[in-house]
């Protein structure tokens, strides 16, 4: 299996990667970069391509990647960054999903992932007492992803992670307070990263929103060797 990953020098995005490195059915993991990855992430299995400008994609590039299976969308912002949160993921979406209507690798349904945030409010109206912007335009972002995701249906399996607060240090005493304070509130980054992997291999049954308690659940017992 083929994958895309962007944001692979992040928190969020190292970790998947990491974790995907690991799962024997990933043969190939191709990060869209805008800069190369740290040494210490090296294997076979991956190579990475130097983007640009990820609001334009050159036919040379997609005929590149039109063989890929599946992509993780782990770039992104904590601020309201309209171009990285909202033009960047949705400009991928299409044009790379139109070139591949078109190319010999039509048949296969393709799946894309998209990292989002568990705090995230799409009703833009509403009146928030903390981070309000970028809430709301996440929030934004996301319902545009998942509508997307039902017009490119056919062609497309789209689910949007939905983690809370991502822990890269004492994540099983994190996840303990998280349980204490609501099971949306905090993830281990090891445990997102095992569970992506997983979801970018196997898929879920339903399609769509995946959120914080349910990416604990099987994220942790993916990390104990229990699926
Ligand atoms: N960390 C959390 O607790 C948390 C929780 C829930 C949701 N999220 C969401 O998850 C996403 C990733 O978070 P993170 O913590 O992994 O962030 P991060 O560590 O800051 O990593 C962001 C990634 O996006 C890339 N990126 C940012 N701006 C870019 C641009 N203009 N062009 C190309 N690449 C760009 C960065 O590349 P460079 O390395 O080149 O800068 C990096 O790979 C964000 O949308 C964030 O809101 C984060």
């Amino acid at each position: 299996m083929k994958v895309l990953i962007t944001g692979a020098t992040g928190t969020i995005g190292s970790a998947i990667l990491r974790h995907c490195l690991q799962e024997p059915s990933i043969t190939s993991i191709v990060a869209l970069s805008r800069r190369a990855l740290p040494q210490d992430i090296s294997s076979p299995k991956l190579s990475t391509i130097l983007v640009s400008d990820f609001a334009n994609y050159d036919a040379a590039l997609l005929s590149k990647i039109a063989s890929a299976d599946a992509a993780i969308w782990a770039m992104g912002t904590t601020d309201a960054n309209h171009e990285v949160n909202v033009i960047y993921p949705h400009t991928f979406f299409t044009t790379f999903l139109d070139a591949r209507k078109n190319s010999e690798h039509r048949s296969k349904r393709f799946r894309y992932i998209r990292i989002n945030g568990a705090f995230t409010v799409s009703d833009q109206d509403r009146s928030l007492w903390f981070f309000s912007e970028p809430r709301k335009l996440h929030g934004m972002s996301e319902a545009r992803t998942l509508e997307l995701g039902k017009q490119y249906r056919d062609v497309c399996q789209t689910f949007v992670v939905k983690p809370g607060g991502v822990a890269t240090s004492g994540a099983g005493v994190m996840e303990c307070a998280g349980k204490l304070f609501g099971d949306g509130a905090v993830i281990g980054a090891e445990t997102l990263g095992a569970f992506v992997a997983d979801l970018v291999v196997h898929g879920e049954e339903e399609e769509g929103a995946i959120f914080n308690k349910r990416m604990v659940e099987k994220g942790s017992a993916l990390l104990k060797g229990n699926k």
